[in-house]
């Protein structure tokens, strides 16, 4: 019954001889309420838009040569030798060695550089360990000598920081993916891994000539690397 109401309802409005005046029809514009067309058609410059004031009648403009983002600060230290020992002997990491900071690099390197350095930074990563030697591996943080000069675990905060920023033979530059603050936190994590490499082999007392017992030894160092790594997940 009620659906058949409902029918009868909308069956009347379609009654044929039934007129609708011609200025309701909504498609026909008929009256504009406002003084001027601007109201509708504004003349202002849209965002991204043309503009015919200039030569290459774009409305956005490019920033002053020279220009600097808010909160970006300008790397002054060219990509070549010269700007690498430069920032080598100037910079300073204005980051503490914090746990949140600690967190926060260790989580950077698991995700742009373990792949390649390796968990414990021997450079023995996945991508280098499955290359079938097309890769060579990074040299090691811990026992390995910077293509740069000097051993690793001395390398300058500075010379970390051009590396990750402009990258350094096989190794890509990180700077688009990783921000300033990111690089000199996954260098706290960088710093953290040489000296946990270093107590390793300190308290293991490896040495080149007692290679008699070398077995022990690296099941020493292996005992070791486990306590530490429970050490850090309960630090976490
Ligand atoms: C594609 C593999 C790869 C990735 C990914 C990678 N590296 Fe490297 N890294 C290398 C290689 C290879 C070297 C050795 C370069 C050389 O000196 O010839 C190196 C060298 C370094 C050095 C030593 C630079 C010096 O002055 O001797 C540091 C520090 C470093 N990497 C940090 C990082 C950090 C931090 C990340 C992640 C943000 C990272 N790397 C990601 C391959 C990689």
């Amino acid at each position: 019954m009620i659906f058949t109401g409902v029918v009868l309802i909308l069956g009347s409005c379609a009654i044929p001889d039934r007129k609708y005046s011609e200025e309701l029809k909504h498609d026909i514009p008929v009256h504009q309420f406002t003084g001027d067309l601007d109201m509708y058609k504004s003349p202002s410059i849209e965002t991204y838009g043309e503009n015919a004031n200039y030569n290459n009648n774009m409305g956005s403009r490019h920033p002053v040569a020279g220009t600097i983002p808010r909160g970006f600060m300008p790397y002054m230290y060219p990509n070549t030798n010269e700007g690498y020992m430069m920032a080598g002997d100037s910079l300073r990491n204005p980051y503490s060695n914090t746990p949140e900071n600690l967190a926060k690099g260790a989580d950077i390197y698991t995700k742009f550089c373990l792949h390649c350095h390796g968990t414990t930074g021997a450079g023995d990563g996945p991508v280098i360990t499955n290359s079938n030697g097309k890769f060579p591996p990074p040299t090691s943080y811990i026992d390995g000598v910077s293509s740069g000069g000097g051993d690793m675990k001395d390398l300058p905060v500075g010379k970390m920081f051009h590396t990750i920023t402009y990258g350094r033979n096989m190794m890509g530059s990180h700077a688009s993916q990783i921000t300033a603050e990111e690089r000199w936190k996954v260098i706290l994590h960088i710093q953290a891994l040489i000296n946990q490499g270093q107590r390793a082999s300190a308290e293991s007392g490896t040495d080149e000539s007692e290679t008699a017992n070398e077995e022990e030894t690296s099941a020493a160092v292996e005992a070791e690397a486990e306590e530490e790594q429970t050490e850090t997940e309960e630090n976490e």
